[in-house]
């Protein structure tokens, strides 16, 4: 049987009489831009999240976008983000027209490493954006002592991890703003585009709002240069219907994620990511014989990981693109979770990055596979999964 990476359809089907009403209420009031859908969307994910506000946009790009420029990011500023990430955080620096300033990444939860952004720091940095990677919060301790120690702005890209935690605090709430994707393969996935802000700063909220409709304030009255960064009502009305069964969809995740490990660790040549190894602890992350790493849930106080994305690190030249290409030939998607890190990428060639200068972002991405760990796929089809990598290492 084929097992895809990922299958909306089942979440949906449960929740289709519940999104059939939501749609047919918007269609019967008329209207589709802001309105009462949004704000109710708004007032649930800022109580969700345990932010004062929460601004719908219409996509996670957006967000950070607009957190940006509500931040007055520009021309001849600096933004430490992570190389090894989705591109839209890097993109979203350099449409401001600042410089994205790359920093390498920890090979044990795949974020940002603090000691490495400290290194990258120059009077021109204005701000730095940690990217919860997979579903797992960076080192937001360290960050925080670096930003407050060279007065750093703090955008937390938040896409891939709405609901984890850190200490106890929530993905997106600690920073100045925190920026979510609704992008279907997200945790809370809308049926399209949308995505969202938070922060607890009313006057930057104030800013961002008015950003989102064209720097309007009062209406047809620019006060600023913004965009159309708006959430529809549809998107909003239908993310309406599923936040409340989040935490269902993360439980589910989390055991995914348990089974994976627990099953993929008795395996020979497999073995779990050293904790020690994480961020600022030093190195050591496997031993000498490891052919392939499992990823974990690292021991911050209370870590919230909420498994966005279960990926395995597969070590020697060549063995990563082998395994997916022998998990296709058995009907097992994968997908790789980013095959170039931001620093080789031809638009950002003028920067004038060697691979070398990020040798941890670099070597990942040649070594990292996601595997399907959606919150309905069935237990068995994760035993499958783990039976055909069983078959690879044997
Ligand atoms: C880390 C990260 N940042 C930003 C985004 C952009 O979100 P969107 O696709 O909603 O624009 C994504 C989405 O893939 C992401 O994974």
């Amino acid at each position: 049987m084929n097992v895809n990476l990922l299958d909306l359809k089942p979440q949906h089907a449960a929740l289709e009489p519940e999104l059939q009403e939501a749609f047919l209420r918007v269609l019967r009031s008329g209207t589709f831009i802001l309105g009462p859908e949004v704000d109710r969307f708004e007032r649930a994910l800022a109580e969700f999240t345990g932010a004062k506000h929460a601004l719908g946009v219409n996509s996670g790009t957006d967000a950070i976008l607009v957190a940006l420029m509500a931040l007055g990011i520009g021309p001849g500023d600096e933004v430490l983000c992570p190389s090894f990430t989705f591109f839209a955080t890097a993109g979203c620096v350099a449409r401001v027209g600042a410089k994205p300033v790359f920093v390498d990444s920890c090979p044990v939860c795949f974020n940002l490493d603090v000691r490495d952004a400290a290194r990258r720091i120059t009077p021109k940095t204005k701000a730095i954006i940690p990217v919860h990677l997979f579903g797992q919060m960076a080192d937001m301790g360290g960050i925080f002592d670096l930003a407050r120690l060279h007065q750093l702005r703090v955008i937390e890209d938040a896409a891939q991890a709405m609901g984890a935690t850190f200490f106890g605090n929530q993905a997106g709430t600690a920073g100045d703003f925190g920026t979510f994707s609704f992008f279907p393969t997200k945790n809370l996935g809308a049926l399209g585009d949308a995505g969202a802000l938070v922060t607890s700063d009313t006057a930057l909220y104030e800013k961002a709002r008015i950003l989102r409709m064209h720097g309007m304030d009062p209406k047809y009255y620019h006060q600023v240069v913004g965009g159309n960064f708006r959430l529809d009502a549809l998107q909003a009305a239908m993310l309406s219907v599923k936040l409340p069964h989040f935490n269902e969809y993360t439980d589910a995740r989390r055991r995914n994620a348990a089974l994976y490990t627990e099953r993929l660790s008795q395996l020979a040549g497999i073995e779990i990511a050293n904790r020690e190894g994480c961020c600022r602890s030093g190195p050591a992350p496997v031993s000498e014989s490891a052919r392939v790493v499992l990823p974990i849930a690292v021991e911050w106080p209370k870590n919230g990981h909420i498994w966005n994305q279960y990926t395995l690190r597969v070590i020697g030249a060549g063995r990563r693109d082998a395994l997916r290409a022998h998990l296709a030939s058995r009907g097992v998607g994968s997908e790789i979770y980013y095959p170039l890190p931001l620093h080789e990428q031809a638009c950002f060639a003028h920067l004038g990055y060697r691979p070398e200068d990020f040798p941890w972002a670099h070597r990942l991405a040649g070594e990292v596979i996601s595997l399907p760990i959606y919150p309905e796929i069935p237990a068995e089809q994760i035993e499958q999964v783990c039976a055909v990598i069983a078959e690879f290492l044997s």
